[in-house]
Parts: C-alpha cells; sequence; structure tokens
C-alpha cells in the first residue's frame, strides 16, 4: 500500500482529497500548521473514511520539523496543498506571500530531495492565466498572474519543473484548479473560511444560515448574457478525484512535468450561482448589486481536454449537486467546525 504525505490536508480540498485517498486504498499522512483549518476535519474525516490519516501540526516552512516528519513517514509521494490563498493579502503584504508560498515550497522539495521522495502533486491555480486571450483556457495559453498570489503559483510551477528538469527521477503534476465549491456529500466537511468570506460560494452559505445579511454581487455590466462574471465552478469531489489520477499517473512519469487545468469546461454566471443556491436552500438570498470588484475577469473557464485523455478524468457533479452538497456542510456546520 503507498503512503502519501499531505501538506495542508486539514484544509478545504486537502481534507476532501484525504477522504478519497483513504478510500482508493493509500495511507494518508497530514502535514499542516492549522493557520486556516481545523484538527476537527482530520476527525471528520476519519468518520467519512473509516481511518485515521495522522497529523503532525507543522509549518511547511519549517525544515527540521518537515525532515523529522518526512523521515518518520517515507511516503511515495506528497501532495502539496499548504499555502496562503487570499488575493487581496498577498497584494497587501507580497512579499510575505512570496517569502510563505514560495519559500515553504523550496523547504519541502529540498526535503523530499534529501529523503529521495521525488513524486510531487503540487496545487496550482487558474489564476496563473489572469486575463485570458481565448476561451474556454487550454494549458498552453499565456500564463501572466494579475496579483502577487497568482505570481507565487506561477514561480512554484517553475521551481518544480525546474528541479524535475534537473533530475529525471523527479516527476510532477501541476493541478491547476479552477472555482473549487461544494463539499463531501455527507455534510461532515466542507469550507469554513476565517472572517468575511472573500468568495461566492461561501458568502452565500452564509447569507442562508444567517450569519450576513445579503450578498454583495460584484459587477452586473460585464459582457456577458446576464451581466454578470462566468466562471468554471467545479465540485470539490471531483478536484479531490482528479488529484488521486494525477498521482497515480505519476508513477509512469518519470523525468515529466504535468500540467492540467481541472475544471468542469462549463460556465456559470453570478446570477446562475444565486439561482441554484436559492433551490438548494430554500432560502431567497438577497443581494445588493454593486460595482465590479478590482482584478476580476469577466469570464474564465477551463478547457480540461487534457486531463480526460491523459488521466480519463473529467469532472461530472452538476452545479446543483454543488450546492446541494454545500448546503448539506453549511445547514449542519452553520458556525463551520466551531459549530
Ligand atoms: P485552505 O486554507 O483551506 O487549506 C490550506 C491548508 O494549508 C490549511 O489547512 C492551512 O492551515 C495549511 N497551511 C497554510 N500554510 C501552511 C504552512 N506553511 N505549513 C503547513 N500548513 C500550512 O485552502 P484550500 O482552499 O484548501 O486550498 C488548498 C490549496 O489549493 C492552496 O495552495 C490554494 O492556493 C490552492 N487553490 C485553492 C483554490 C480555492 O478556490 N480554494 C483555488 C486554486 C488553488
Ligand atoms: C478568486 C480569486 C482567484 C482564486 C479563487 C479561488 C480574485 C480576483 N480571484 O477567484 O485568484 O484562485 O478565488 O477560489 O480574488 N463575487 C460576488 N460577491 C462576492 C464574492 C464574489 O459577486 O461576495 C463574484 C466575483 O466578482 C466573481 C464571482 O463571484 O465574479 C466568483 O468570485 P470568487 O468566488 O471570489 O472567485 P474568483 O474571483 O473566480
Amino acid at each position: 500500500m503507498a503512503t502519501v504525505l499531505v501538506t495542508g490536508g486539514a484544509g478545504y480540498i486537502g481534507s476532501h482529497t484525504c477522504v478519497t485517498l483513504l478510500e482508493a486504498g493509500y495511507e494518508v499522512a497530514v502535514l499542516d500548521s492549522l493557520a486556516n483549518s481545523s484538527a476537527a476535519a482530520i476527525d471528520a474525516v476519519a468518520e467519512i473514511a473509516g481511518r485515521r490519516p495522522r497529523l503532525d501540526v507543522a509549518d511547511c516552512r519549517d525544515e527540521a520539523a518537515v525532515e523529522k516528519v518526512m523521515a518518520e513517514v517515507r511516503p511515495d509521494a506528497v501532495l502539496h496543498f499548504a499555502g496562503l490563498k487570499s488575493v487581496p493579502e498577498s497584494v497587501a503584504d507580497p512579499l510575505g506571500y512570496y517569502r510563505h508560498n514560495v519559500g515553504s515550497t523550496a523547504v519541502l522539495l529540498a526535503v523530499m530531495e534529501s529523503c529521495g521522495v521525488r513524486r510531487i502533486v503540487f496545487s496550482s491555480s487558474a489564476t496563473v492565466y489572469g486575463l485570458p486571450d481565448t476561451l474556454p483556457v487550454p494549458e498552453t495559453a499565456p500564463t501572466r498572474p494579475a496579483n502577487p498570489y497568482g505570481s507565487t503559483k506561477l514561480v512554484i510551477e517553475q521551481m518544480v519543473a525546474d528541479v524535475v528538469r534537473a533530475d529525471p527521477r523527479w516527476s510532477a503534476a501541476l493541478l491547476r484548479y479552477f472555482n473549487p465549491v461544494g463539499a463531501h456529500p455527507s455534510g461532515l466537511i466542507g469550507e469554513d473560511p476565517e472572517g468575511v468570506p472573500g468568495n461566492l460560494m461561501p458568502y452565500l452559505l452564509q447569507v442562508a444560515v444567517g450569519r450576513r445579511a445579503n450578498l454583495p454581487l460584484y459587477g452586473t455590466d460585464y459582457p456577458t448574457p446576464d451581466g454578470t462574471a462566468l466562471r468554471d465552478y467545479i465540485h470539490v469531489m471531483d478536484l479531490a478525484e482528479g488529484h488521486l489520477v494525477a498521482l497515480e499517473n505519476l508513477e509512469s512519469s518519470a523525468g515529466q512535468v504535468h500540467t492540467y487545468n481541472l475544471g468542469t469546461g462549463r460556465a456559470a454566471s453570478v446570477r446562475e450561482v444565486i439561482a441554484a443556491m436559492r433551490e438548494a436552500t430554500g432560502h431567497s438570498l438577497p443581494y445588493e448589486e454593486l460595482e465590479r470588484r478590482a482584478g476580476d475577469v469577466p469570464e474564465l473557464w477551463a478547457d480540461p481536454t487534457k486531463a480526460r485523455s491523459e488521466l480519463g478524468w473529467s469532472a461530472s457533479r452538476t452545479l446543483a449537486e454543488m450546492c446541494r452538497d454545500a448546503w448539506a456542510w453549511q445547514s449542519a456546520h452553520p458556525q463551520g467546525y466551531r459549530s
């Protein structure tokens, strides 16, 4: 049975991926600082999967701590989710974001090399494309991130690619997520943002449970059919399954770096998401129409053909399922893991 180390495994996407990995038979060890998550997520993962992952509370920037965990766990591969992900925070503190995201990954890669662990799956983002020239966006599209967060993702992609190029015993999958939403259908794990949610779906869920009065709807004058921005929302369990197949593919990928878009290839507008969420929750979900949010692109959705043809993976869950499962989580945990 293969063993994997999951950095950031207590977080939103990491915890869902842990469930998928455990159910696929992997031994799973989580390394997480719990800076943006709770150990309760690991309890819930254990409850769903019937097996408990090991949890080490440590920071990826702490070389000695990472070394200790790596030496004890001796993983066959690392899935690297750990990092900071707020666009506005990264604009306010770019150096902090480079030090954290790029710095921690440099430490992690160095420790992997010294321990002979040379397979990595990295959480990148569609944000590396910035404002796209054509839609849907293929992996070959130009990369020009519009904010420091996106730049850290691109720098890490390049760093990983350089490491693989220097030593063909390495292999890597760089996964560019579009807009991950939803939750495990059990409602036991889900997204639990600190403070005011910056993203659409968690904000709507907090309106639905009564934590916030109405959604600020940013931009109603985009050149789109209903005037609101279009995005490629993907169910987090589809995303988790994408990690599993990308990981398995690394076994036969020595010396290679694979870059994949993980999206559905379908676009939904903000108004469509609100309507789907109303249907799922039975709440009216009032909103206030505001100016566009700085830095938002009008439309962004994936060309997911490469992952389908090379990995046999495609996202199957609908927007209605994303809303239903997100609501199962939020309605059972109105205050997130503190509920
Ligand atoms: P999250 O904040 O829920 O999870 C990240 C986890 O990493 C948290 O548990 C946090 O405590 C941990 N962490 C952060 N810095 C750490 C460090 N230095 N050492 C150890 N642990 C650390 O975020 P998420 O939404 O699950 O995102 C996971 C990854 O996917 C991130 O790298 C993010 O940039 C990327 N991503 C997320 C989205 C999205 O919409 N959620 C989209 C594209 C890419
Ligand atoms: C944002 C980040 C992106 C990151 C992604 C992770 C920005 C500019 N981009 O993408 O880098 O990878 O999150 O999930 O921050 N909206 C509202 N009201 C809200 C929140 C959002 O109307 O309260 C709108 C936005 O204007 C956008 C759409 O909903 O049109 C989706 O927003 P969001 O969920 O934040 O995702 P992205 O902007 O695509």
